[in-house]
């Protein structure tokens, strides 16, 4: 499978966001981490349905639309006439799971699944089949820049074997802490796709950072 890299605007410029989007782009990002925070199921808001509607003009670039937010039934219509190419929800969210992928694919989007740290794995194989992306949080999710959790390596083991076993050709996406040194291990336990804040729009190079996440298999 090829390695994607989904870069995550939440460190970078937000005073100057779409210049931080065209910066990804030129380094080689493959997609847009957008990170959609309502207040409860995070303790911080950032942005919503309007701003990723603005954000559709300023790149080409697949919008990978990450909604950390209690309820995301009622907002997954917003995101899809946004412009989102794939949006994620979370498993622990308060909502009814298969009905909102059924949505989201029912509008043509690609879906994704999400867990947090202390979520086990298992807990997606129910929803395998509706699923194109299943994003493992690496950090606890609400801010950028922390330290990735060892443990989610062996979370994405277990979904790419049940994936495999299935037969499904799911994407399997690492979202917190990916760097030079951790995308190696997500890489090597079955992830295809890094998602990446902090570490490129840090960087002095971006394309630098950019080529050693990738280069690494
Ligand atoms: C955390 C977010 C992540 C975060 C990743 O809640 O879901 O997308 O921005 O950022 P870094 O790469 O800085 O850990
Ligand atoms: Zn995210």
């Amino acid at each position: 499978m090829d390695i994607l890299i989904s870069a995550s605007i939440l460190n970078s410029d937000l005073a100057n966001l779409g210049n931080e989007i065209f910066r990804a782009e030129k380094a080689g990002a493959d997609m847009i981490h957008l990170d959609v925070m309502d207040g409860v199921f995070t303790d911080s808001i950032t942005f919503g349905d309007y701003v990723v509607g603005k954000l559709r003009n300023c790149t080409s670039l697949p919008l990978d639309t990450h909604l950390m937010v209690n309820d995301p039934t009622k907002l997954i219509p917003l995101f899809v006439n946004a412009g989102s190419d794939i949006i994620t929800i979370h498993e622990e969210s308060k909502c009814d799971v298969a009905e909102c992928l059924k949505l989201i694919r029912g509008f043509g989007k690609r879906t994704g699944l999400s867990i947090n740290p202390e979520t086990e794995a298992e807990r997606v194989f129910p929803y395998l089949e509706l699923c194109d992306v299943v994003l493992i949080m690496s950090v606890k999710p609400g801010a950028g820049g922390q330290k990735f959790k060892q443990e989610s390596l062996l979370k994405i083991n277990a979904v790419r074997r049940e994936a495999d076993r299935l037969g499904l050709k799911l994407d399997i996406e690492v979202d917190g802490g990916i760097n030079q040194t951790t995308a190696p291990l997500v890489f090597s336990a079955g992830a295809n796709v890094a998602v990446a804040g902090t570490y490129l729009f840090k960087a002095d190079d971006m394309r630098a950072a950019m080529d050693s996440i990738r280069n690494v298999v």
